[in-house]
């Protein structure tokens, strides 16, 4: 009986429109957690379809208007998203590319066939030095991927000496030979990509003994050396962690993990990036979850593995994946990009802000005309995708502190027989001492209203960008006016109540005052 009064007492608080002030976010100020490293913002670009050549490297002689080459439009675009990290040269690319096939004169250099993606020639105008070029052209960092799948631990062990050497060694001056005198800054080196598939076919305990033999072998000077990085696991998969963390001790400092989500939840018959159902929506959505659970249990390997906490996830791939676009060459990977993509990144923010202890980078896959991009181009225009937008709003939690917040009486959002909470939510103390929230309300139909609480009360104000549209696959297209633009967000509290209102299918990142 008491529980029967009860579900009538919710049944019509709910038709009062009671439900939704029941919302509230809460924030505890006072317990910080670690640091939202800003290398979760990385990118990845990878030799692959136009996300390199044409995207971003036209060549110093082009009439496109690029600095050595670089287009200038496309650095100033990926400047203002303040990309901190660059992942190069793949991805699947990698394990078949030499390095010093991309060094010397460039009309010198030998052309290639890029076999994995589209097999089209691949003439290596862009190597060690241009990529250097365009990471310190954005103030980035350099994460240089090498080859474990056809190269030698030789290969690996020069490649990393040419970058960072000093002295008169003949590696050392023949890239001053080569126009660079100072050494090149390496931030992280990986060996190997995805070396349970397209790196190799390897098992993890195969690969563990690989990198502990290749990695004997990678030395630097010690203002110089990068963080290590082991290939790892897939998607839901963690045995990769854990073997890799029990068996390697020594050189290294992360174990990657990539996981990308496909509408159907295969590779095949992935499923359309516009004109899409609702349940095409949140299927896509709520794969985050299975994310969020994938790095609860890898942390708990890790944990065990390594009580110490010197082994850090990085994800360096992620992203959204569609059937490729009509028409487009199935090798390069091209897909439109929606404010589905951008709700999808800024739930995968949420997530890594959640696992900030253990997860230190993550790479979206990719950063131009590939896969989930910043950027589309055609010739010489572009565009900022829906995904640009959704890193945009969060830039504020580059190197944040993290700070525990939680949603209470989160409505569940469901469609067919998927279900998720509809707002997601992170927080953070950032650089510029302000305190920010990032929001999400996934629900592609439904407002919703919730009221803000920091430690013991009720803040003043929220002011801050929000990003949403009319469709759930709005997009913007090159030479129409875009449909995904973020507009400015402000909330004032009345009576001591501070209380946002999140339209259907919006991002909101707001700082919080008073
Ligand atoms: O990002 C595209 C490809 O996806 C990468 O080359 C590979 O690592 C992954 O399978």
């Amino acid at each position: 009986m008491k529980q029967h009064l009860a579900a009538l007492a919710a049944t019509l608080a709910c038709a009062l429109g009671a439900q939704a002030a029941d919302i509230k976010v809460v924030v505890d100020a006072d317990r910080p957690g670690p640091v939202i490293h800003r290398n979760i913002y990385g990118q990845f670009a990878e030799h692959l379809g136009t996300g390199i050549y044409e995207g971003m490297w036209v060549g110093p002689e082009s009439r496109i208007p690029n600095v050595r080459g670089w287009r200038k439009d496309v650095v100033a675009a990926l400047k203002d998203l303040k990309v901190p990290l660059v992942r190069w040269p793949g991805g699947c690319f990698a394990d078949e590319y030499h390095w010093r096939d991309g060094i010397g004169p460039r009309g010198k250099r030998p052309v290639k066939v890029n076999t994995h993606w589209g097999g089209v020639p691949e003439n290596n105008a862009v190597g060690t030095h241009e990529f250097f070029d365009l990471v310190e052209q954005l103030g980035a960092e350099a994460y240089v991927n090498a080859n474990m799948g056809t190269g030698s631990p030789q290969e690996a062990a020069e490649w990393l000496e040419y970058m960072t050497g000093e002295g008169n060694a003949t590696l050392v001056e023949l890239r001053r030979k080569n126009g660079r005198d100072k050494p090149f800054r390496v931030h992280y080196y990986a060996l190997g990509n995805e070396t349970w598939g397209c790196g190799g076919n390897m098992r993890p305990e195969y690969y563990a003994d690989l990198y502990r033999h290749w990695s004997t072998f990678l030395k630097t000077p010690a203002h110089n050396r990068p963080q290590f990085v082991a290939s790892g696991g897939n998607d839901t998969d963690t045995t990769w962690t854990d073997v890799l963390s029990k068996s390697i001790r020594h050189k290294v400092d992360g174990i990657a993990h990539h996981a990308y989500t496909f509408p159907s939840g295969q590779w095949e018959g992935k499923g359309a990036a516009a004109g899409f159902p609702e349940a095409e929506w949140i299927s896509m959505l709520s794969q985050v979850g299975k994310i969020d659970d994938t790095l609860a249990r890898s942390r708990a390997i890790l944990d065990k593995n390594d009580p110490k906490k010197k082994l850090a996830i990085y994800f360096d791939e992620w992203g959204s994946w569609y059937d490729p676009e009509p028409g487009s060459n199935p090798g390069f990977l091209v897909q439109r990009n929606t404010l589905r993509d951008a709700l999808l990144a800024a739930l995968h923010f949420n997530v890594f802000h959640a696992h900030a202890e253990r997860v230190k980078m993550s790479n979206v896959a990719q950063m131009v005309n590939v896969l989930q991009a910043m950027i589309l181009t055609s010739k010489d225009q572009l565009v900022l995708t829906p995904t640009y937008h959704a890193f945009s709003l969060y830039t504020p939690f580059q190197d944040a502190t993290s700070l525990p917040a939680r949603v209470e009486n989160n409505p569940a959002y469901r469609v067919g027989k998927f279900e998720m909470p509809a707002l997601s939510v992170t927080a953070g103390r950032g650089k510029d001492g302000k305190l920010w929230l990032g929001l999400v309300n996934a629900n592609a139909t439904q407002a919703a209203e919730l009221t803000l609480q920091v430690g013991a009360h009720a803040p003043r104000a929220a002011r801050g960008r929000l990003l949403t549209a009319a469709a759930m696959d709005a997009q913007n297209e090159l030479g129409k006016a875009p449909q995904v633009v973020p507009q400015a967000y402000e909330a004032r509290a009345v009576d001591g109540r501070l209380t946002l209102k999140l339209p259907a299918k919006s991002i909101a990142v707001v700082a919080v005052e008073g």
